[in-house]
């Protein structure tokens, strides 16, 4: 078909199904206005060597802005054969000045052209992702700060560990994020190379990329930053599906310890009773979709051969689809976060004197015993008030003695679960004074941001 960008030494028709299967523009006319962007920047470029005049440059400029207007109205009509954004913006380009507008792809490629589009769409969609992930850790620090008297089990394998503060708990997610945050900065040196231009000096593009791409063969036929946002993307959603998975077992009624807002659940549909938390479940679930997507496209990279090859055009519906995803996951996260209820008595309560074992063993440790036999002998001491069918605590001192002779009154000093917290003010620690350092770590850290 004589239309088509590539269609001098075809002869017919594509078949209507190729054509369909071969066609990315439902996708990725997402990317119109960097493609714009890139445009504009080449042909500029193409003037200072010489390629274009300054009349055509001005002519492409001009109609290049008024594609753009076009897709900023939503007025852009896609016609059939349109087959990605390149076509089709340049399609139009040349329906508005004409002739002039054959000259903008002089030593361009579609396969650099997509390269830098989809580096310029990623380097802002990690700028939005950053943002959306800082207010999530800020509205977590925040909330640290307020519920830092807050008391409540810490778990290990599920089973009840030790008292810590709430806050600790909260902290445990921010620091995850955090280094998600950091990760993201760090993808975005290399999302931000250069890729167009190989044809003529692309020092001359000016598009605000850090670097140059180092070889043409590479710049135009690697996805490795695709996939290291695919990546990022299923590490941060299994962050904040581990988050969201303690947050279900908290919010059910056997734990209590926190309820969602009615605006973060819903309700079923024949049980009146019910209140879901399927703000969080879909949180947990998306991690598996997101990683999905990152398996998906390693598959597609492997095993291709140098450069360009069509495989690639797979990058943007997984990169689209991640970013979406990931996008709405972390604005309903900082929803749950920011609203849900702490029930402080249930989380208190929770806490028992088992939970003390290990602070009884650090008794008799204060008194010279080795850890390893304290270990034991606290050990023994939780075996018979289980054995007794009594709290820890409820053990005299006499019970305690059969277990070693160093248990004095001053025992009972053990059973106070604050105090257990506060021992522990190392850094990093659950002690009020560690979280505290906690908290000022990651506002100093978001400053920084
Ligand atoms: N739509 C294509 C993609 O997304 C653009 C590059 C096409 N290049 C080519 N030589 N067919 O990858």
């Amino acid at each position: 078909e004589g239309n088509k960008l590539w269609g001098g030494r075809f002869v017919g028709n594509a078949d209507p199904i190729l054509e369909k299967f071969n066609a990315s523009i439902s996708y990725d006319q997402r990317l119109w206005e960097v493609d714009i962007k890139g445009s504009k920047a080449y042909v500029k470029a193409l003037q200072k060597a010489g390629l274009v005049t300054q009349n055509e440059m001005e002519q492409i400029l001009t109609g290049l802005d008024k594609v753009f207007d076009e897709w900023s109205k939503g007025e852009f009509k896609i016609k059939p054969g349109d087959e990605d954004i390149h076509t089709a913006n340049e399609r139009r380009l040349k329906e508005f000045i004409g002739d002039p507008a054959g000259k903008l792809h002089t030593g361009r490629s579609r396969n650099d052209q997509v390269a830098t589009d989809a580096r310029l769409w990623l380097r802002d969609a990690i700028t939005t992702l950053k943002e959306l992930a800082l207010q999530l850790i800020s509205t977590m620090v925040e909330r640290a700060a307020v519920e830092i008297e807050i008391l409540c089990p810490g778990y290990t394998h599920m089973q009840r560990a030790q008292p810590i503060r709430w806050s600790h708990w909260i902290l445990s997610h921010a620091a995850a994020l955090s280094r998600d945050v950091e990760r993201l900065e760090d993808i975005r040196k290399r999302v931000n190379v250069m890729p167009l231009g190989r044809c003529i000096y692309n020092t001359e593009i000016s598009l605000n990329f850090d670097r140059i791409s180092i070889n043409s063969m590479d710049a135009t036929g690697q996805r490795d930053f695709v996939a290291e946002f695919l990546f990022w993307g299923s590490m941060c959603l299994t962050h904040l599906s581990k988050m969201a998975e303690d947050l279900i077992l908290y919010s059910t009624k056997e734990f209590s310890f926190i309820t969602l807002t009615d605006a973060y659940s819903t309700g079923s549909s024949l049980m009146p009773q019910k209140k879901n938390a399927d703000s969080l479940e879909l949180i947990r679930s998306k991690a598996g979709r997101v990683f999905g997507r990152c398996a998906g496209f390693l598959m597609t990279l492997k095993g291709l051969p140098s450069t360009y090859n069509k495989d690639l055009q797979e990058d943007k519906e997984a990169m689209f689809d991640t970013y979406d995803t990931v996008h709405a996951v972390l604005q309903v996260a900082t929803g749950v976060i920011s609203t849900l209820k702490v029930n402080q008595p249930a989380m208190e309560g929770a806490l028992s004197p088992d939970m003390l074992a290990t602070d009884l063993a650090y008794y008799l440790v204060r008194k010279g015993m080795p850890f390893r036999e304290a270990h034991s002998c606290a050990g023994k001491a939780v075996y018979i008030a289980e054995s007794k069918n009594i709290h820890l605590s409820k053990l005299t001192v006499e019970d305690l003695q059969t277990v070693s002779p160093l248990f004095d009154k001053d025992v009972s000093s053990v059973w106070d679960y604050t105090k257990s917290v506060e021992q522990y003010s190392a850094p990093g620690g659950t002690a009020r004074s560690s979280v505290t350092a906690q908290i000022e770590h990651f506002r100093t850290w978001l400053q920084a941001q």
